[in-house]
């Protein structure tokens, strides 16, 4: 082939774009020059026998067709339509494509569920950093120096100083130090323990802390009506709380707190290990102790133990999601198993 022909070849070709009246006949052409035993391929493949004087030239020219052919055809296309290839094949009775709802984590739910529930009974939440400081976590909360919780084999130390909140409470003193009385929050968050995980334990849990620190009296029996409150909502109308004596550092007196539990309803279950009880939190009456290192690190007589009253309490959020789902172990709320969390949509 000349390169005479070549570039007649190359014009009639355009000609044909020009020509093209719909996407159908334009795929023709493509077809008829481009495809896969179109003239531009077998042109190509003869360019042995072009005699080597001529061969650069004649290469060149069959790399400007293809770029002038391309060139037409796109800009053509764009005009009358590209043949729609899902359009024409569409099989209607090809099942949908299959997409898994989102759910929201048991945790959040807990969370978010008690935060309604006290707000209706004028708490509003509060919030504090992971990483806390000594005084806070554990110096202003009454807990003395030699404590075994402050060891490093209990707590994660970051520096002398700080370390990962080992609880909620911390935040009990963030707000008394910030705020004048009545205080009355609630505060979920993360808190760490260097726990060895099993069923029941993990190094990093959430519990949902209480505080209601008033300048008009507040009593232990405030504090059992709110969380027998707080339990039926949570937990169904049959619920019921019981105190058992504990002791706190921070509260005084100090109470653990049990849910009767909701599986068996109080008649004994493996859940409850046959006791018809499960522990749920921790609480009690403020310490004076308590409102003294408050006062001295707020400067003032804000919190004088004798012209205050308040109570506070420490809820295992992971706890409560476990029995009030059924979820005999903690670590699957961390797993991310899409068949357990599924469950929950
Ligand atoms: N912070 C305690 C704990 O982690 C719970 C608690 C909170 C107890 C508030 C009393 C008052 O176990």
């Amino acid at each position: 082939m000349t390169l005479a022909e070549l570039d007649a070849q190359q014009a009639q070709s355009l000609g044909e774009v020009a020509a093209a009246a719909d996407a159908a006949a334009l795929e023709q052409v493509r077809i008829r020059y481009l495809g896969r035993n179109g003239s531009l391929p077998a042109i190509i493949k003869q360019m042995k026998d072009v005699p080597q004087a001529e061969r650069p030239e004649f290469g060149k020219h069959v790399q400007a067709w293809r770029m002038a052919l391309e060139g037409a055809l796109a800009e053509k296309v764009s005009g009358v339509g590209a043949v729609k290839k899902e359009e024409s094949t569409f099989d209607c009775t090809l099942p949908g494509r299959w997409f898994a709802p989102g759910a929201k984590h048991p945790v959040s739910r807990v969370i978010e569920e008690t935060a309604a529930i006290f707000s209706r009974l004028g708490f509003t939440v509060a919030d504090g950093p992971d990483i806390e400081n000594r005084f806070n976590n554990f110096t202003a909360l009454n807990t003395p120096a030699h404590h075994p919780s402050m060891d490093a084999s209990d707590t994660f130390w970051l520096t002398d100083n700080l370390l990962l909140r080992t609880q909620t409470s911390p935040v009990q003193i963030r707000m008394m130090t910030q705020y004048t009385p009545p205080v009355r929050i609630i505060t979920p968050g993360r808190t760490y323990r260097r726990d060895t995980t099993d069923a029941t334990h993990s190094a990093n849990f959430h519990q949902i802390e209480g505080l209601y620190v008033d300048t008009k009296p507040v009593s232990l029996a405030d504090l059992k009506s709110t969380l027998a409150y707080y339990a039926k909502e949570m937990m169904g109308s049959k619920a019921g709380v019981r105190f058992r004596p504990h002791f706190f550092p921070f509260t005084e007196p100090s109470v653990e707190v049990d849910f009767s539990c909701h599986v068996c309803g109080g008649k004994g279950c493996r859940v409850c290990k046959m006791s018809g009880w499960i522990e749920i939190a921790g609480a009690g009456m403020v310490d004076p102790r308590v409102y003294e290192h408050v006062n001295r690190a707020r400067g003032d007589r804000a919190y004088a133990p004798e012209a205050v009253y308040g109570y506070a309490f420490g809820f295992g959020v992971e706890r409560i999601a476990m029995i009030k789902y059924g979820i005999p172990d903690i670590r699957w709320l961390y797993e991310n198993d899409t068949r357990f969390l599924s469950q929950l949509a």
